[in-house]
């Protein structure tokens, strides 16, 4: 094996290191074998906080079985292939042209920040939310995140801020749904049958799921292609393909989340490791399983787009997991990302112009980047 040239694997392994309650491994094929078994359920993101907490009080992230099914099957039409092109990929465009255009005409911006608009402006969408001012959105979406790093990743169902983003954003958003339904997540909640308090919930888990990290994975592609002028190069002019191929290559080496965890529910045997006995938590250490060369091929630490044992392009490998739970947005924030650094990449003077610092967010252990601040020639 190869020593480790990751930006986040010595910050994971520190933080993997103190969590002693978990079997952690990080083979690819008994991850898969794991996360696709009936024998598990949700283990991780402060799941033992919540276990006599009624159903309509937690996302689907915490449910299984039939219940987490249903949950599934009602939000899938938004997360295909064809919705993301034809629906909200205009989005994207938009809000990207918007976003790099300011940046142009102040010729400086944090990128973080951007990517965060960028992410809560598209998620927004997607679940139904309305503002008419992204700032303003932006900044009730990141005060419920919980920075101190409590169990969960947002804060108490009592906090404030928690409160006021359910009364002046998610309320709102579901009581104009309620006398005219569009075509979004709450929409379709709402025809479901789903009380307002179900709503809120499912919301709230949307802020983390897809902004927070969305935000990351754009953060940490720029960062290589900063680092690397002939990677910036390939991505400007190369085919969609080609993009791709370079953030998949990202999002392997440098998986947001760091871990997934699952609770075994009954004993059960895996060949690579071992009996497993009930109620043993496994932790799949999601950077190693990106790591397998079995997977991968060989060099897994070298940055190679052009890997030939590639599992299917735009996988993300086991970066999104895998199984029930697998990422309902790794195909909307994938292609998030790619037309974000497009339009990016092609400023002119484009530069990182600060030394990025990387920090790491415990309730879905997950880097967070900070500090990046670009600049580019200025327009206008
Ligand atoms: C780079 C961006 C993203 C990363 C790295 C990421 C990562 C993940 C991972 C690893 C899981 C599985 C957790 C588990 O099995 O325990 C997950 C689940 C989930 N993600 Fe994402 N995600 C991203 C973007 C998004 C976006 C854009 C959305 C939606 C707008 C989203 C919504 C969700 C939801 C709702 C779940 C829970 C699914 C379930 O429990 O069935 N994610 N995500």
């Amino acid at each position: 094996m190869q020593d480790d040239t990751t930006k986040s694997g010595a910050i994971a392994r520190a933080a993997i290191a103190k969590s002693t309650r978990s079997r952690f491994f990080g083979d690819f094929t008994a991850a898969r074998k794991v996360l696709r078994s009936s024998s598990v359920v949700q283990g991780g993101v402060g799941i033992q906080t919540l276990r006599d907490v009624d159903e309509d009080d937690v996302t689907m992230f915490y449910l299984d079985g039939k219940a987490h099914q249903k949950r599934r099957a009602a939000i899938a039409p938004f997360f295909t292939l064809k919705t993301i092109t034809e629906k909200y990929e205009p989005v994207m465009h938009r809000c990207a042209d918007t976003l790099i255009s300011r940046l142009a005409q102040t010729g400086a911006a944090d990128l973080g920040e951007l990517a965060f608009y960028y992410a809560v402006v598209v998620a927004a969408d997607v679940i139904g939310l309305d503002y008419s001012d992204i700032d303003w959105l932006a900044r009730q979406i990141g005060s419920i995140i919980d920075e101190d790093g409590g169990k969960r990743p947002t804060k108490d169902f009592d906090d404030p801020d928690l409160l006021a983003f359910f009364d002046d954003v998610v309320q709102p958003a579901i009581d104009r749904r309620r006398k005219e339904p569009t075509e979004d997540i709450i929409s379709t909640m709402i025809a479901n049958g789903h009380k307002d308090r179900f709503i809120r919930t499912e919301v709230r888990g949307y802020a983390i799921a897809g902004m927070a990290t969305t935000r990351e994975f754009i953060s940490m592609a720029a960062w290589y292609l900063f680092e690397q002028p002939n990677l910036m190069e390939r991505f400007r002019t190369g085919s969609d393909k080609d993009q791709f191929a370079i953030l998949d290559e990202v999002i392997r080496l440098e998986p947001v989340s760091g871990v997934i965890k699952r609770e075994a529910s009954e004993p059960m045997e895996v060949a690579e490791l071992g009996p497993v006995a009930q109620g043993d938590i496994l932790g799949i250490d999601i950077r190693k399983a990106n790591l397998s060369e079995d997977v991968v091929g060989e060099c897994p630490y070298a940055f190679n787009p052009d890997r030939e044992n590639r599992i299917p392009a735009k996988s993300g490998y086991m970066s999104f997991g895998d199984g029930p739970h697998r990422c309902p947005g790794a195909m909307l924030s994938i292609h998030e990302t790619r037309i974000f650094l497009d339009k990016l990449a092609r400023l002119p003077e484009l530069k990182l112009v600060s030394e990025p610092q990387l920090s790491w967010f415990r309730p879905i252990t997950s880097y967070e980047i900070k500090n990046m601040l670009v600049t580019c020639e200025k327009v206008g």
